[in-house]
């Protein structure tokens, strides 16, 4: 594609849309929306527009229509694939001033936010009214709205709610030419042709650029209890899980953690885990290494106590769970999920991973993680896999360091990917391919289904103008 020019005339339309102060030239302004969160994505940008609401939003995209410059849609820039910031010199479309949460309705249980509303505001917004947002996830503080139907969010209540692309049941944006398409009723059941909200979820910012979304809403669930269960294996951690699914109703969670990944995280916290074989005095100077001992945090959340149900399912699992701790008020129940919640963190403060995001077919999960270090190693001898994710859902994430936390060797993303198609399992299980895994794409998809996307792309996006270096090869 032959890249616009970015001249005065553009600057002058652009600030007339926006305001001055929000169109960002200067390199000590654009920075900060230039680097991802991992720090492992950098790139510069030579301009940042920061509308305010959707008409300017669509009137931006008119201007950068016309001028055919490329545009990064950007929301809290805590995506984890490369997709969020401008890699190839694109304009970047910040859209958290987009962050009104309009008052809920009660009686669809609904809500319809702006695309830059944090998921911490949702939540709370949410639970004025006695109901809860579907999807949770640790970056809650900065996370959009917006930017997590653009990825199909996922989080750790998947199991009971299901992803973001469950939760939407309408949807604003405006089209790479400016165009608004916005279909925002709610109706539970509306069988009118298309669904463009599911449509969007997942594309990445490559379709269109999202202004504003309903949510379905959920009734919370105020009591809970949580567990910290250890086991010896990954196979017997895995057998817990599905048992766990089965025999608890209340199921709100199942997460897990990896020897190497809890060693790090407790290290970190400078608290070792109460439970399993990393306890004492470990985590003053633990060994970080996947010595094959696994922890689940298993949380059930209803209207009522839910600890009996919880406790006689944990009971049952006598036989692979090796030690396990149960906490119920909100305090300690905190101190158990500081195991689960801080590894993304523990691991940024290591160093620079590669983060390799995948789901495996609950029968291929033990033996994957079981062998996904030696195929690290037979790629990079001196790299460090680190294992952690939302066993629940089979999705594992598959962090690697290199040495000294430096980046570890660019052909281990491509040996660990291939393992999980070999395996039957996605590259991709909710951080979405951006621009860290476009090579291997083709891994999951097919000739045909590529061909199918990119004819999508062109019909909504002919001049490939809205992120042209994310998702599709
Ligand atoms: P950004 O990072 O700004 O953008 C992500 C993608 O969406 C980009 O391709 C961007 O172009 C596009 N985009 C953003 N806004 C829009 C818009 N309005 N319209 C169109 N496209 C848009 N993810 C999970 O799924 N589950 C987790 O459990 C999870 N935990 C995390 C924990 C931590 C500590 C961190 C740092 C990240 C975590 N993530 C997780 C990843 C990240 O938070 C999600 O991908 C989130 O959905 C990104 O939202 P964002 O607003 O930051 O989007
Ligand atoms: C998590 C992010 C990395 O689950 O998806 O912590
Ligand atoms: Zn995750």
């Amino acid at each position: 594609m032959s890249t616009g020019v970015i001249d005065a005339g553009l600057i002058d339309e652009l600030t007339g849309i926006v305001g001055a102060v929000h169109v960002l030239r200067a390199p000590e302004m654009t920075a900060g929306y230039s680097i991802d969160w991992t720090r492992r994505f950098a790139g510069a940008t030579p301009l940042v527009i920061r509308p305010g609401d959707t008409a300017e939003t669509a009137a931006v995209m008119s201007a950068l229509a016309a001028a055919r410059v490329p545009v990064v849609p950007q929301g809290g820039n805590t995506g984890l694939v490369g997709g969020s910031v401008p890699l190839a010199g694109e304009a970047v479309l910040s859209m958290r001033r987009l962050n009104i949460c309009e008052p809920v309705d009660e009686l669809a249980s609904q809500v319809t936010l702006g695309a830059g509303v944090t998921l911490a505001d949702a939540q709370a917004h949410a639970a004025a009214s006695g109901l809860s947002v579907g999807v949770d996830l640790a970056a809650r503080d900065s996370a959009t709205i917006g930017g997590m139907v653009a990825t199909n969010a996922g989080g750790i209540n998947v199991l009971r709610y299901g992803a973001m692309r469950a939760q939407v049941v309408g949807i604003e944006a405006v089209l790479a030419d400016g165009t608004v398409v916005s279909h925002l009723a709610g109706l539970e059941k509306d069988n009118t042709g298309y669904d463009l909200g599911s449509l969007l979820a997942g594309s990445e910012g490559t379709l269109g650029i999202i202004t504003r979304v309903r949510l379905r809403l959920h009734p919370t669930q105020p009591e809970r209890a949580t567990a910290l269960l250890a086991f010896e294996t990954a196979a017997d951690a895995v057998s817990a899980a599905a048992a766990l699914r089965r025999g608890v109703a209340s199921l709100h969670a199942l997460e897990a953690v990896f020897e190497g990944a809890m060693a790090l995280v407790s290290r970190h916290l400078g608290v070792a885990p109460p439970v399993g074989r990393l306890g004492g005095d470990s985590h003053r100077n633990p060994p970080i290494e996947d010595g094959g001992g696994a922890w689940l945090i298993a949380e059930a959340a209803a209207r009522t106590d839910p600890s009996d149900e919880l406790g006689a399912a944990v009971e049952e699992l006598a036989d692979l769970v090796v030690d396990a701790a149960v906490a119920l008020d909100p305090a300690a129940r905190q101190r158990l999920w500081a195991f689960r919640d801080n590894v993304t963190e523990a691991i940024s403060a290591a160093g620079i991973p590669h983060k390799l995001d995948v789901t495996l077919p609950a029968a291929r999960l033990a033996e994957f993680v079981d062998g996904v270090p030696d195929v690290v190693r037979a790629t990079d001898p001196d790299a460090q896999p680190l294992l952690f994710g939302h066993l629940g859902d089979g999705n594992v994430h598959v962090n690697v360091l290199g040495p000294g936390g430096a980046e570890p060797a660019d052909e281990v993303d491509d040996a660990v990917l291939r393992y999980v198609a070999e395996l039957g399992g996605s590259i991709s299980a909710e951080h979405g391919i951006g621009t860290a895994k476009l090579s291997q794409l083709h891994l999951n998809r097919s000739e045909a289904e590529l061909a199918a996307f990119s004819a999508i792309k062109r019909a909504l996006d002919p001049v490939g103008l809205l992120n042209p270096n994310v998702l599709l090869p």
